[in-house]
């Protein structure tokens, strides 16, 4: 008899209805799995286009033991690297984000162009061909000013725009291209990065959790949509899922108010388009919320089996202006407020899984996207025979 897989198991729940077992949120071995199957082969987005602006400039992005610069070289063009020396294998970038006119590592001083191309290297025989040894290419492709990488080793990954095509017309009046970073908190959340995925898929404990969200949010138009249009569009897969998400009466902003953050529309909206929130998602790391003034990108990085890093960026049109056109207290308010609830629940469903009395129970009508979560991940891991 062969050994149930996760995605095996996984499926067999969701058949059933149930929530997972807890030693899927605590196990070192599955972790270690899933670091590699999932976040080692999927799209993981890297930063927005507006951080590296100019020739010269460069962002990372880590996951795992991987680690990845993105950068944009003199024309333009943005590459994805390998942050590993050809030479002897030291990182030649520390995290974050900078410029420089060569990548020169740390150890011996190789130095690399934009482009990963090696410019330099002291000290090495005239048979030394520099050609030979370029920084390995990590997988890059942009998409509506958003820049993601792909870690996997394959010659060739899935088009991430075709992954992302349900989402496109949604996302398109958002201009989101056109947008900056106002404002970045990365969260430190004690719990496995699917409990922080599964919380972010269902409304079920808005009301109850989420007094600011709630102002603006439209709870019950979520969970009952009167539209008359398709609320949600998501892949085959479910890795990919997009929805427009619903305000109360009056609210043209997911704010305190309901009105602007920022006095600067973005895209289409500053013609005059009827103003709407969308949500957009790429398992397993990616989400983003757009409003017509504001927007909002939310990145999972797993650290370890409890223990899960978010990186939210608050994004306004390029021109907006602080302290002119927004604050960044009322303009971050309803969603760091938000985040900080929701990784207490996390931190609570963490400590609850481990008990040895722990019994997965049934989802309730409120959280089919919760079910989607769970078959894009089965998908995810029996693609890598897990
Ligand atoms: S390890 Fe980078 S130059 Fe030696
Ligand atoms: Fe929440």
């Amino acid at each position: 008899m062969t050994e149930k897989t996760t995605s095996d198991l996984v499926l067999e729940q969701l058949k059933q209805g149930l929530a997972l077992p807890g030693d899927l949120y605590t196990s070192p071995t599955l972790f270690a799995e899933e670091v590699s199957a999932i976040f080692g082969r999927q799209w993981l987005y890297a930063g927005h286009v507006s951080e590296i602006p100019h020739a010269g400039d460069y962002l990372t992005v880590t996951s795992g033991d991987e680690s990845c610069i993105v950068a944009r070289d003199a024309d333009g063009e943005i590459h994805g690297l390998l942050n590993v020396c050809r030479h002897r294998g030291a990182r030649l970038v520390d995290c974050g984000t900078g410029s420089t006119r060569r990548f020169v590592c740390p150890y011996h001083q190789w130095a690399y162009s934009h482009d990963g191309s090696l410019a330099g290297a002291p000290r090495m025989p005239d048979s030394f061909d520099k050609s030979r040894w370029p920084l390995k290419k990590v997988h890059t492709s942009v998409w509506q000013g958003l820049v993601f990488v792909n870690f996997s080793s394959e010659e060739e990954v899935e088009s991430l725009p075709e992954l992302m095509a349900d989402a496109a017309e949604l996302m398109n009046p958002f201009g989101v291209e056109d947008a900056r970073i106002a404002h970045t908190e990365v969260y430190e959340v004690d719990a496995n990065w699917k409990l922080v995925w599964e919380n972010a898929q269902e409304c079920y404990h808005c009301n109850a959790n989420h007094p600011e969200f709630i102002r603006t949010f439209d709870v019950r138009e979520m969970a009952q949509p009167t539209a008359g249009e398709a609320p949600l569009w998501y892949s085959e897969d479910r890795r990919s899922q997009s929805a427009r998400f619903p305000l109360k009466p009056g609210a043209v902003s997911l704010t305190m108010s309901g009105r602007p953050a920022s006095a600067k529309p973005m895209g289409e909206f500053a013609d005059g388009r009827e103003p709407y929130t969308a949500a957009a998602h790429l398992k397993p790391g990616f989400a983003f919320v757009f409003s017509p003034d504001y927007g909002i990108t939310f990145v999972d990085t797993p650290v370890s089996p409890d223990r899960t890093h978010v990186k939210v960026q608050w994004l306004v049109h390029r021109d907006a202006v602080e302290g002119v056109d927004y604050a960044v207290d009322n303009l971050i308010r309803v969603w760091d407020q938000t985040n900080r609830q929701d990784w207490e629940l996390c931190r609570s469903v963490q400590e609850g899984v481990k008990s040895h009395g722990f019994e997965p129970g049934p989802l309730s009508l409120d959280e089919t996207s919760v079910a989607g979560f769970y078959y894009a991940y089965a998908r995810m891991m029996s693609a890598a025979g897990l």
